[in-house]
């Protein structure tokens, strides 16, 4: 669900990345800074941007009133320890006055969930283990890790008081592009910035004291995973030390030539290490640091060599320095992404499917897809990967049944799966470190295929622990489902056109199963439920029906088809269907079984094309068919196939 997002300090470092990442999620982004330290060419374009300090409690209220935040990011802070330790009245002010402020703004107007840029590197004290978890107790060494503890306290509170939901991420040293080369914290950015403009580095005492660096990028994917995740203090970093003089080497790789280094005295009070175990994050939220130092570290110094040698060109031209601000592919991709994505309606969408005439019928809600099956059939393909994730072009099966399910007005997917079927789980789930670097590269194409698949809340798993048939499989299905009617979807068939739409708007008029069923030349009748009918079609009455009967004995020519529409009392039919063909509980014997006790089943001929996609000629006509529909490969296909492929099939 796109959010409306408040992000404080969203022309800074960090936070201007966090305002990009959300903007290329799809989410509504209003950034609040006064810009003491962050600048203006920082926001990004796609951002609506408030200049006020977040201590002044009418501006706050003002931008809560106009934006209606869903959720709260607050990245606004005093952050400097040595300025902390100067003047704690000031650190107290803004980062604990200043979130107050916010808390109280973000109660009266019902936000969803606030998240809370914290520290891991000040938070903890010099007595903390490496790497330290987050059930240690914290001991600040300066005001600035104080303050940021009565932030997490007041947070504590605001959800005991108000049911206020937070997520606080303790970052360790974050860097990356952005970073102020000239202040006297982040040390990646000064060092890069002192070696491009060939001064030397200046390294407090023997260099042998560490950090965790974390690159922003990562930093930006734990902001968008503390959107759904579990409320709680995370740590977030890398869990590796590294030392000043391990940058300082890695930095000569880099550059590529010597780096000068000058050793000044150590600072007083300054943590000999630190390492952040992010073990809970990795539990909880899902989330891993990608990047490593040296990595991460060859990316930022590229950033700095290009846009620090645009801002000296400009010095010597004499024109006004260019900030190391907002790089313009960022802010392009920001410009870009907001409007299209505002508009931009997803699978999970509900059209809509009007309400049953009469009131009679409920409303099918549910789906489930059966996806439990080996796909023996296109082996050694489905080896290691399930059959299901097979594409027809570039999109899984899986994920065309779950939209055309989506499209038919189901709010919820089941999809019943099995050992060997993890793919179809991670297809299905955010990937926001692959969004948030497509972002950066400005493939918007891309970013929308991927961020537009239904995940969280709309697709639901249950493994079958062992296949013993579709009806089973259906059975499976039974505690998602309840006492409702819901339909089956099999993703061994594609359909050209709302297939499962047309089954359920046939469900919402009858008030009664429905199953989907087509004609079937007669040799083909025993890979198929086949059904005795009687009355006018499209919309049959079925009278009888049965599992693959050999050619010949079939009661008709109408066999079903993957799309049906059924009451609850299906499961209690197949709880009392024995094992049928191949020793298997079919569901189509379930069906027969309904029928008998005096449920109505009917039959709707479909008009749609059908294609088996669990049969490989049926698959490989499936993916021409498609591929002729793009526009994108139409007319290669159709001239390979016209020349070559004609040419082809003549030699054979
Ligand atoms: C299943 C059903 C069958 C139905 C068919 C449609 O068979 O058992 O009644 O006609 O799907 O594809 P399967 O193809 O799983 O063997």
């Amino acid at each position: 669900m796109a959010e409306r997002i408040l992000v404080t300090g969203g022309a800074g470092f960090i936070g201007s990345h966090v305002a990009e990442g959300y903007l290329a999620a799809g989410h509504d982004v209003l950034v609040l800074d006064d810009l003491s330290s962050g600048r203006r060419e920082n926001v990004p374009a796609g951002a609506g941007w408030v200049g006020a300090d977040v201590r002044d409690a009418a501006a706050v209220e003002a931008a809560f009133r106009s934006f209606r935040p869903t959720v709260v990011n607050h990245h606004a802070a005093q952050k400097s320890v040595t300025a902390s330790v100067r003047e704690p009245v000031l650190d107290a002010d803004v980062n604990v006055l200043g979130l107050l402020n916010l808390l109280q703004a973000s109660v009266a107007h019902g936000v969803r969930r606030f998240v809370f840029a914290s520290t891991g590197g000040a938070l903890y004290g010099s007595g903390a283990p490496v790497p330290v978890a987050e059930d240690f107790p914290p001991a600040p060494d300066a005001p600035y890790g104080l303050s940021k503890l009565a932030g997490e306290q007041y947070l504590g509170l605001y959800g005991r008081l108000h049911g206020l939901e937070s997520v606080i991420l303790r970052y360790a040293n974050v860097y990356g592009p952005r970073q102020d080369p000239y202040g006297e914290a982040g040390v990646v950015a000064i060092f890069c910035g002192a070696v491009l403009r060939g001064k030397s580095c200046v390294i407090f005492g023997d260099g042998r004291q560490t950090r965790d660096y974390v690159h922003v990028a990562d930093a930006v994917a734990s902001n968008l995973l503390a959107l759904e995740g579990p409320p709680g203090a995370y740590n977030i970093g890398t869990g590796v030390e590294t030392s000043v003089n391990r940058l300082v080497e890695e930095l000569r790789r880099v550059h590529g030539g010597p780096v000068a280094v000058e050793h000044a005295a150590p600072r007083p009070g300054e943590v000999r290490r630190v390492a952040l175990d992010v073990t809970l994050a990795r539990e909880r939220l899902g989330w891993a640091p990608r990047i490593p130092v040296a990595e991460g570290l060859a990316q930022t110094y590229a950033w700095f060599r290009e846009h620090l040698g645009r801002e000296r060109a400009g010095e010597r031209a004499g024109e006004p320095a260019v900030a190391p601000a907002a790089s313009v592919p960022a802010t392009a991709v920001a410009a870009a992404a907001g409007p299209a994505y505002a508009t931009a309606t997803r699978p999970g969408d509900r059209p809509d499917r009007p309400a049953p005439p009469g009131g009679g019928a409920r409303r099918v809600r549910k789906a489930v897809v059966p996806a439990a099956g080996m796909g023996t059939r296109f082996l050694p393909a489905t080896k290691a990967q399930p059959k299901e994730m097979l594409p027809l072009v570039d999109t899984p099966v899986i994920q065309l049944v779950v939209e055309e399910a989506l499209a038919a007005g189901v709010e919820g997917v089941l999809l019943v799966t099995g050992r060997n079927k993890r793919a179809i789980e991670d297809h299905f789930d955010r990937a926001p470190e692959l969004e948030y670097l497509l972002a950066q590269k400005g493939d918007l194409a891309a970013l929308e295929a991927v961020r537009r698949l239904p995940g969280d809340g709309v697709i639901h798993y249950v493994r079958q622990r062992e296949p013993r048939g579709l009806g089973h499989a259906v059975l499976a299905g039974r505690h998602y489902v309840g006492e409702e009617p819901f339909c089956v979807l099999l993703a061994d068939e594609v359909f050209e056109g709302p297939a499962m739409g047309a089954v359920l708007e046939a469900y919402d008029r009858v008030g009664a199963t429905v199953l989907g069923v087509k004609r079937v030349p007669p040799e083909e009748t025993s890979r198929y439920g086949m059904v005795a009918v009687e009355g006018e079609g499209p919309l049959y009455r079925v009278t009888d029906l049965v599992e693959k009967p050999e050619p010949g004995t079939a009661p008709s020519d109408l066999a079903i088809v993957g799309r049906y529409a059924l009451a609850a009392e299906i499961f209690g039919a197949l709880e009392r269907t024995p094992p049928g063909r191949g020793g298997e509980i079919q569901l189509t014997d379930g069906l027969r079984l309904l029928l008998a006790e005096g449920h109505p089943i009917y039959g709707l001929e479909l008009p749609h094309r059908r294609f088996d996609v669990g049969e490989r000629l049926g698959f490989v006509v499936a993916t021409l068919a498609r591929a002729l529909e793009r526009p994108d490969l139409r007319d290669g296909l159709a001239r390979w196939l016209e020349t070559e492929g004609r040419r082809l099939l003549e030699q054979s």
